[in-house]
């Protein structure tokens, strides 16, 4: 199995290009199913979960061609409305594409997704948005079997009592073959809810209110979208704030490219609370600047524009060096805290107690062998092994595989020791 090993201490510099945003693409490939017509998706990130959805996208009978982040999709002849537990099990957005499926053909099954690393993750919000839409909802053998009125699935009013970026998702793509007009109160107003929302709109569905809480939208009453422009998948701001978390550890001076600077605004506010300031600042590009000592850092995570979960894990590597004790209070998720244990190999000081972590500050971190658990986590890790002594070994980093571009490729530009090796 692949390992990364990391010899740490040494000084990054230079630039680094941010690809497309995972969390963004995933829900655009799924949108892909509204269409009967070739859809060209365009700045994809090359990562294992983008494969996966592809791959399940091609078990629907949907033709794909994916070759140098651009993808081609075509779901004119998709002959399977089922989801098995194969890819579901592999990833659990596989579950984004209930809603298209169950909007165009009128049925769905996919496979229950399980929990995870980080939580429980029901989708009891995603089966309630369908059901207000009409549709018929069962489990069945580990499966949810969904169908929709004979007639469709129709327009209706769905209140999220949980802020669901996931459940905002499907809804949206449920709601845009529906007949008739659906409202979705409590939406998520992440970024990528944003970008899905706006492709629905140029395939010929109507959003209102995209970016706010309260979406409206009309559906095309059973026509399918259709693409006639590719879609540039927006950057990723949790691959950016990762690297500018590596620049603010590391105590170096690096350039981010291709960012959007607006959907990082809270990870810079934090950094700037840990004493960084930042250069040249526009809104696609950014360097980062550390102080001579990093200050410690008080962080809540919360629902877009508020400090996001996905940057949790990354913080607390960085506030291990800070002058004081920093505390992160993830609200988020119940179990998201499974990095803590492996920062402490690397010679952390950090104390749990419920939802709150108290990260007091060590002189060092010192290389060990530590154990990713999941995405975020093992960014954390590789942030913390860039700034220890010695020599660091990551294991498991299949999961760092689902989510970051080529990551040691970009961090050996920077001058990091970085390499990858089989055990
Ligand atoms: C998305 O997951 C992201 N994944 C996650 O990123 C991210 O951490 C999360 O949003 C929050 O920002 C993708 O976009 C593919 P949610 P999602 O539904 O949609 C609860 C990463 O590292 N909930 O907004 O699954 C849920 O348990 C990943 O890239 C319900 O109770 O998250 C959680 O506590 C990890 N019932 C909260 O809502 C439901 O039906 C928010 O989850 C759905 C969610």
């Amino acid at each position: 199995m692949d390992y990364l090993e990391v010899e740490g201490q040494h000084k990054l510099n230079g630039e680094v290009v941010i690809s497309g945003a995972k969390n963004a693409a995933l829900p655009l490939i799924a949108a892909t199913i509204l269409s009967d017509k070739d859809v060209i998706l365009k700045n994809l990130p090359d990562v294992v979960d983008i494969k996966t959805l592809l791959k399940l996208l091609k078990m629907l009978g949907a033709e794909v061609e994916y070759d140098n982040h651009q993808a081609r999709i075509n779901c004119a002849n998709i002959n399977s409305t089922k989801a098995i537990y194969e890819i579901v099990s592999q990833m659990r957005a596989s579950i984004l594409v209930l809603g298209p499926l169950l909007s165009r053909f009128k049925e769905a099954s996919v496979s229950l997704p399980g929990g995870c690393a980080i939580g429980q993750r029901p989708i009891d919000l995603h089966l309630k948005a369908i059901e207000a839409m009409g549709a018929e909802v069962k489990l069945e053998q580990g499966y949810v079997v969904a169908k929709a009125p004979q007639e469709g699935l129709r327009g209706a009013k769905i209140i999220f009592d949980k802020v669901t970026v996931g459940g905002t998702e499907n809804a949206l793509m449920a709601a845009a073959m529906a007949n008739g007009v659906t409202e979705i109160v409590n939406a998520a107003r992440e970024p990528e809810v944003v970008q899905l929302a706006q492709m629905l709109n140029m395939g010929g569905a109507k959003v209102e209110g995209i970016g706010t809480s309260k979406l409206k939208v009309h559906g095309t009453g059973g026509e399918p979208l259709h693409f006639k422009e590719p879609i540039e998948v927006i950057p990723d701001r949790i691959e950016a704030g990762t690297y500018l978390c590596m620049g603010a550890i590391t105590y170096s001076e690096l350039t981010l490219k291709n960012i959007n600077i607006e959907h990082i605004q809270t990870t810079i506010d934090k950094l700037e609370d840990m004493g960084c300031s930042f250069e040249n600042p526009t809104s696609t590009t950014l360097t980062i600047k550390p102080p001579k000592q990093l200050k410690k850092v008080n962080i809540v995570t919360a629902e877009y524009p508020g400090f996001p979960t996905d940057m949790q894990a990354q913080f607390m590597a960085v506030a291990t060096l800070a002058d004081e004790e920093s505390l992160i209070e993830e609200r988020l998720f119940e179990n998201r805290f499974m990095h803590v244990s492996e920062l402490n190999r690397l010679g952390a000081d950090i104390w749990l107690k419920g939802n709150v972590a108290a990260i007091k500050p060590v002189d060092e971190l010192i290389g060990a062998d530590v154990m990713a658990t999941d995405l975020r986590a093992s960014s954390a890790l590789v942030i913390a092994a860039l700034a220890a002594k010695g020599t660091t070994r990551i294991r498991r980093i299949y999961h760092l595989d689902r989510g970051y571009d080529r990551l040691e490729e970009k961090l050996q530009k920077l001058g990091a020791k970085i390499v990858r090796k089989k055990s």
